[in-house]
């Protein structure tokens, strides 16, 4: 039996192995803790599943009493769970249970068990280990369903026949996709087969769970294997039907289009390499979300997907909301950089003006790095000569934004003159000339007819007013 003490040497552990001792309980850490010291992974350590064959609760508060008198802990008694949080790790306690959850309900009937029917109640093999924390056993490996040779192989298997350990909690059909692209597992043959027939149940789960997966899915390195098994295993369909619709491609009179999804996930793949914002590559999988809603074919153009860019910013605040994903600045965000994909591309493609930099700078105001992020990682075309072009032309654009933004401060525009202004120079109460003056100023600076800067909008103002025949306060 392999033994790993001179990998647990937490004082936290020793203590609980104390604490049970003169208990008479034994007790194990389990579940992801160990998983992730034998395949040495070395992630910041946030949280420990500690199993006793006994009481949780009591052990909890018992470990907690002896490091510090008054370290809090909390109690979960609905779920016979209790945990505290010490040198900023959180210890989760929870008695050896047999458990077994009703078909139509995630309310699971419990009863007291021992270390092995609670390792097989568990999702997968890597994830039923555990390590004795008792004196006379500490550190002792216990792996009754061979989940080291699973570790060893890279594989998610589960410890009871699939259909048991899914049925139990349907979101582990998510959280085996979301550990096969983490890790970059493979999911055993029958285990995914399971997924495929049980993909429906993963309907009785919270969004707000499924979202969670779905998110870590996203911030793994390669998203792409993540949302390919969503897809075969049809879960896809269930939780995002939009990203979904993405597939496919059609042909008519010999022009086809590209496969959408695919396409996306490659957008995705590659932005994952450049940034680890969740929202960013949100932006990504999102971007083109419209194009099947949008899609026409024209005799004279081929495939159209106009204003696909705008119909997807509006699909994406109701897909947060269903996904249960933040609506405020967050999903805003979303929607900016997806309503505005497509602005450098076209930029680059025709001659790169001041103007039209001046314009996106204005539009994409601070987020606008972010949105040179997605367009070059949007560029996914095979011919290699496209590829230099747009990335050539990018980095001109890049350039130009760099100087304009150096000379007329656009990321965050405020009118260098006021309402206010115009309406005391010429006298006027509020009425729509005020409105005119104030968007002939704006658009003057973004042609580029005048700087952005106090002096240059007070003359233009009166030079418009006097178009508009204004006449100022002092004649
Ligand atoms: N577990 C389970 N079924 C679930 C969730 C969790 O069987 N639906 C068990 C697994 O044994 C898992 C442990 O509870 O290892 C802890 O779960 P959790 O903290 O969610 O995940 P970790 O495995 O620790 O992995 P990570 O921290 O990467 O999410």
């Amino acid at each position: 039996m392999q033994n790993l003490k001179e990998h647990i040497t937490h004082l936290v552990f020793k203590q609980i192995g104390a604490v049970s001792d003169r208990q008479g309980n034994d007790t194990y850490i389990v579940g992801g803790f160990v998983r992730d010291l034998l395949l040495g992974r070395n992630r910041q350590l946030s949280d420990v599943d500690i199993v006793t064959v006994g009481s949780g609760i009591e052990l909890a508060t018992r470990v907690a009493a002896a490091l510090r008198p008054g370290l809090k802990v909390s109690v979960f008694h609905n779920f016979g769970t209790a945990m505290f949080r010490y040198d900023e790790i959180d210890f989760e306690f929870v008695g050896a249970r047999r458990e077994s959850y009703r078909l139509e309900s995630r309310k699971p009937i419990v009863e007291d068990g021992t270390l092995e029917d609670d390792q097989q109640r568990r999702d997968f093999t890597i994830n039923a280990l555990a390590i004795c924390l008792n004196s006379n056993r500490f550190g002792d490996l216990l792996d009754p369903f061979d989940g080291v040779t699973d570790l060893e192989n890279r594989i998610l298997k589960t410890p009871l026949a699939p259909e048991i350990t899914f049925s139990d909690d349907p979101l582990r059909m998510m959280r085996a996709i979301r550990f096969a692209t983490q890790l970059d597992f493979v999911i055993e043959e029958n285990t995914l087969a399971a997924i495929e027939s049980q993909s429906k149940r993963i309907e009785i789960v919270s969004k707000e769970r499924v979202s969670d997966e779905i998110n870590k899915i996203m911030l793994s390195s390669k998203p792409s294997v993540g949302f390919k098994l969503l897809e075969k295993t049809g879960l896809l369909a269930l939780i995002l039907p939009e990203v979904q619709n993405l597939k496919g491609r059609e042909t008519i009179n010999g022009i086809g289009h590209k496969d959408n999804f695919y396409h996306t996930l490659e957008v995705v793949d590659r932005i994952s390499k450049n940034t680890d914002n969740l929202w960013l590559r949100w932006s990504a999988l999102l971007h083109d979300i419209a194009k099947p809603v949008t899609k026409r074919f024209d005799q004279r153009l081929g495939w159209t997907f106009h204003a696909h860019n705008f119909v997807g910013e509006r699909m994406v605040p109701k897909m947060f909301e269903r996904l249960k994903l933040p609506l405020n600045e967050k999903c805003k965000f979303v929607q900016k950089m997806v309503s505005l994909h497509m602005r450098p591309i076209v930029l680059s493609e025709e001659e790169v003006t001041d103007s039209a930099v001046r314009r996106l700078l204005f539009d994409a105001g601070d987020d606008i790095d972010d949105l040179m992020t997605l367009c070059e990682a949007d560029i996914t075309s095979k011919n290699p000569d496209k590829v230099i072009k747009y990335m050539a032309n990018f980095q001109l654009v890049r350039e130009k934004l760099k100087d304009i933004e150096e000379r007329d401060a656009l990321r965050n525009f405020q009118p260098p003159v006021t309402g206010e202004l115009i309406m005391e120079t010429f006298d006027l109460k509020p009425c729509r000339e005020i409105g005119i003056i104030k968007s002939a100023i704006k658009e003057a600076i973004l042609e580029g007819e005048i700087h952005n800067n106090y002096e240059e909008a007070y003359q233009y103002m009166l030079k418009k007013g006097a178009e508009l025949k204004l006449v100022t306060k002092e004649n």
